[in-house]
């Protein structure tokens, strides 16, 4: 089923390091969300078993472990993610074209008809143009990720993460078919946390976005259901 993503775009992001947390987080929310995200803090707490019970309670599972190694050492590190069974998959397109065309093969070579989406992350929204000179990387933010997005594809990934502002331009850069994966998403009126460009669930579709990862405004929410049926009814999912 490689390319399918669910009707509902909205990937929730467990960050939390306690399973026990993780699944209740889960159970509560699955059936108003798209799929489930889990990140580097929750597993490096509980590994690929913690990650197994995740993709067993049968949501859609991103793995957000953004893997940035020599070719060789990625392949091994995506052979051992795709046998849990993962929806999406990410690797950093500055690990280069030859990363992360190995990071493909080996999800196709894993999984083959149920290969996760393999997803470039082009540059951290923690990073601003100050940081990008003091790595000598020449240009605007928005161009290092158009490069980056150019390459990805050059490489045969499914396509980017990226931040809300970018989604216009990727769209037109890469056409259709290549999933823009956005964080930093939070619905109208809700508190932006340490999230600094966002962009409500609805502008973020309506710009071309196919999957809206959203964390804190359902996790931290009094009733997580309730803050993820009301996003979904937002979007008419
Ligand atoms: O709680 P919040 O909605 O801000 O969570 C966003 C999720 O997306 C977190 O898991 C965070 O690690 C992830 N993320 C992000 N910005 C990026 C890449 C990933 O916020 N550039």
């Amino acid at each position: 089923m490689t390319g399918d993503l669910p009707k509902n775009p909205v990937f929730c992001a467990i960050d939390t390091p306690d399973l026990a947390h993780a699944l209740k987080l889960a159970l509560d929310v699955k059936d108003h969300v798209g799929g489930l995200k889990v990140g580097l803090e929750f597993f490096n707490h509980q590994g690929p078993d913690g990650v197994r019970q995740i993709v067993e309670m049968g949501s859609p599972v991103f793995t957000d472990l953004k893997f940035h190694d020599i070719p060789n050492t990625v392949a091994g590190a995506v052979r051992g993610i795709a046998r849990l069974g993962p929806t999406l998959l990410n690797v950093h397109a500055a690990g280069g074209l030859a990363m992360m065309r190995a990071a493909k093969e080996a999800a196709i070579e894993t999984a083959g008809d149920k290969a996760p989406l393999v997803i470039g992350v082009t540059l951290l929204t923690s990073l601003n143009e100050t940081d990008l000179e003091r790595q000598s990387i020449a240009g605007s933010s928005e161009d290092h990720v158009r490069r980056l997005a150019a390459l990805t594809q050059e490489a045969g990934l499914d396509g980017v993460v990226c931040s809300a502002r970018e989604i216009e331009t990727l769209r037109r850069d890469c056409g259709n078919d290549f999933r823009l994966v956005v964080p930093g998403i939070r619905p109208a009126g809700s508190s932006l946390d340490d999230q600094k460009r966002v962009m409500t669930p609805g502008e973020a579709l309506a710009a071309g976005a196919d999957v809206l990862v959203i964390g804190r405004p359902i996790t931290a929410a009094d009733s997580p259901s309730e803050a993820a049926r009301q996003i979904a009814a937002t979007l008419g999912t």
